[in-house]
């Protein structure tokens, strides 16, 4: 242990449970305890509870419980040492100095810290030297003013081989230690140098204020080498567990943060006074982005860079943020790559406006869909209202979902009824086991059949059956697609019918065929008996088949076409598959 347990028992017994998470999470007094939202999980009614007189927390929906130390580990994802001095510095408490022996794994930490602290220094200085020329000349053509390089701690890394390698020998670092840094390298003839060279550099500094890496940004654009080089995970640097000035965004004392793409970005925003601004570091925004940062906001705007790479990151992290439970709007910037250009074009008030014009992901996501399907055309209309009833059965409020559905029928002229209609279909999918018993029926009655004719058998059992089968599929999947010479010619057969029927007579069916063994093929699959339990499922069932044999009759064309052109055709074909859902009237 890093202190003595006397050291710690004071710092706990001076730190008060109630007024420590207090300043994390609004507690409300409940007869003996104070109740609140758990910091640890999602949640929409308050189960988490301190009790001050045992001076410690429990949560009754995920368990989580431990003392105020134990709290501010959590919180603020470090170690006990850590936690300590975090606890330590708020009751401005001061250690004794014989108090302090090591535990192995704190102290290299510490070391890894403390390499950071100095490195960080030095680039600083070399900034201000005379070798920093160019790159305050950079900065100056990026207007970086110079009270933000203060704040965010810039550097330079000049182009010599190993200065900082040099610099922390003599700072009687072992290599050890300085490898473990990650901002020295070893190559492969045993020689050490500088990973960050000639460039700009951009310390990353955690929750508990210290620098655990950096991101370098190369000041010549010429170079033929990557724009950013960033620090490579260390025993202080995980990656999904920092994010880009989060130690500012916290202290801007605003709930909701605004995540960026770059570090340039996150400076000129904070620049232009705008600190409730973080960022990724070099690193896609993933899940344990989302669940880190749930610990310090709920509420998010995102404001990706304006082209395709963008948008599909804002597309990815919607999903991953929205399961933690965060409330995501999105700003679309236009006639600007990032919102640092946008700012330097149109100028931080513009800006702003974009913020409190954020709109709701939703509204975002349809937008997108808008441009990607042609509403003219049946197929593809039918396409996008499922996949926007996809995304409105993840709204909880009928109020909301009310000004969405009236929304998008305006955009869309499809009627309020109609969106209504697929919503609920999303949301009522039948049960597992009216298919299941559906499927063993077909199974036991065609066993000696693979599944695509089983499809293609029940397909046609249940178009000769119900006209509404037939009124919705037959312009989706035409009598080819069943490839099987009796099959196409049955299908057709019963298209024709009801053409100027609402019935069909099967027996009728059976002797549009001339042998004995077709009249037999035919005959099995009208006579099967197959049944469903309700509407729900029979639409269901019409669905994973005509999926099936769709896929089927692709596969089997991909196979035996050259052209790349038109095999990529029926690739998209297959992946938009997915998405195809056929309602039955
Ligand atoms: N990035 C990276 N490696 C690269 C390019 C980008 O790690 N080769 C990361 C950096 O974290 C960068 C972010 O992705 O900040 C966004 O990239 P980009 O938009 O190119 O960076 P900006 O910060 O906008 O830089 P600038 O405006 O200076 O071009
Ligand atoms: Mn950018």
């Amino acid at each position: 242990m890093y202190y003595s347990s006397d050291v710690i028992e004071e710092i706990r017994f001076n730190n008060n449970i109630v007024d420590v998470i207090s300043s994390y999470i609004n507690l409300k007094q409940k007869g003996n305890s104070y109740f609140g939202l758990c910091p640890f999980h999602n949640e929409a009614t308050p189960s988490f509870s301190v009790n001050e007189s045992k001076q410690l927390y429990h949560c009754f929906g995920c368990g989580a419980s431990g003392n105020v130390i134990s709290f501010i580990m959590n919180i603020e994802n470090c170690d006990f040492v850590e936690a300590i001095q975090i606890l330590a510095s708020r009751i401005n408490y001061e250690f004794p100095i014989e108090n302090t022996y090591k535990n192995k794994n704190s102290s290299k930490k510490n070391i890894l810290y403390d390499i950071h602290a100095l490195a960080g220094r030095f680039y600083y200085e070399n900034l201000k030297s005379e070798k920093g020329i160019n790159a305050r000349n950079y900065l100056e053509k990026r207007k970086i003013k110079n009270n933000t390089v203060i704040r965010y701690g810039l550097g330079y890394a000049t182009s010599e081989w190993d200065s900082l390698y040099k610099y922390l020998i003599s700072k009687n670092y072992s290599l050890e230690d300085i490898l473990g840094s990650g901002l020295v390298i070893k190559s492969k003839n045993n020689k050490y140098f500088d990973r960050f060279r000639d460039r700009l550099m951009f310390p990353i500094i955690n929750t508990i204020g210290k620098v655990v890496g950096f991101g370098g940004r190369i000041i010549s654009d010429s170079k033929n080498e990557p724009k950013y080089l960033n620090s490579p995970e260390t025993l202080i640097f995980d990656k999904s567990q920092n994010l880009y000035s989060l130690n500012f965004a916290r202290k801007s004392g605003l709930k909701e943060f605004i995540l960026v793409e770059g570090y340039v970005d996150v400076i000129t925003l904070y620049q232009n006074g705008i600190h409730n601004v973080i960022a990724s570091l070099g690193t896609a925004f993933n899940d344990n982005h989302a669940k880190f940062l749930k610990k310090f906001t709920d509420s998010l705007i995102l404001c990706f860079d304006n082209d395709n790479a963008g948008i599909e990151a804002t597309l990815r992290a919607i999903p991953k943020l929205s399961e933690q439970g965060f409330k995501i709007k999105v700003i679309t910037l236009n006639n600007a790559k990032d919102p640092d250009e946008f700012i330097r074009i149109f100028g931080i008030d513009a800006f702003k406006e974009k913020i409190t014009n954020a709109k709701s992901h939703i509204l975002f996501q349809i937008n997108i869909l808008l441009k990607s399907f042609n509403l003219s055309n049946l197929e593809e209309k039918i396409m996008f209202t499922n996949k926007v009833a996809k995304i409105l059965s993840s709204v909880n409020s009928e109020i909301e979902l009310d000004v969405y559905i009236k929304e998008i029928s305006n955009i869309t002229g499809i009627s309020v009824d109609a969106i209504k209609h697929d919503i609920y279909i999303k949301n009522n999918i039948p049960k597992k086991n009216a298919i299941k018993s559906y499927n063993k029926t077909i199974n036991k009655k065609q066993n000696n059949y693979n599944a695509i004719d089983k499809a293609k058998i029940s397909l046609i059992y249940l178009l000769a059956n119900y006209k509404k089968v037939y009124k919705g599929v037959n312009t989706y999947i035409t009598p080819e697609e069943f490839e099987n010479e009796i099959y196409i010619k049955i299908v057709q057969n019963i298209y024709d019918l009801y053409k100027t029927k609402d019935f069909i007579n099967l027996a009728e069916i059976v002797s549009y065929f001339e042998s004995k063994e077709d009249q037999q093929s035919v005959a099995e699959i009208l006579n099967l008996n197959l049944t469903f339990e309700d509407e729900k499922s029979l639409e269901k069932i019409v669905n994973d088949q005509i999926k099936i044999i769709k896929k089927h009759y692709i596969d089997k064309k991909i196979t035996e076409i050259d052209d790349m052109a038109i095999i990529n055709k029926l690739l998209d074909q297959k992946r938009k598959l997915e998405d195809f859902f056929i309602i039955l009237h």
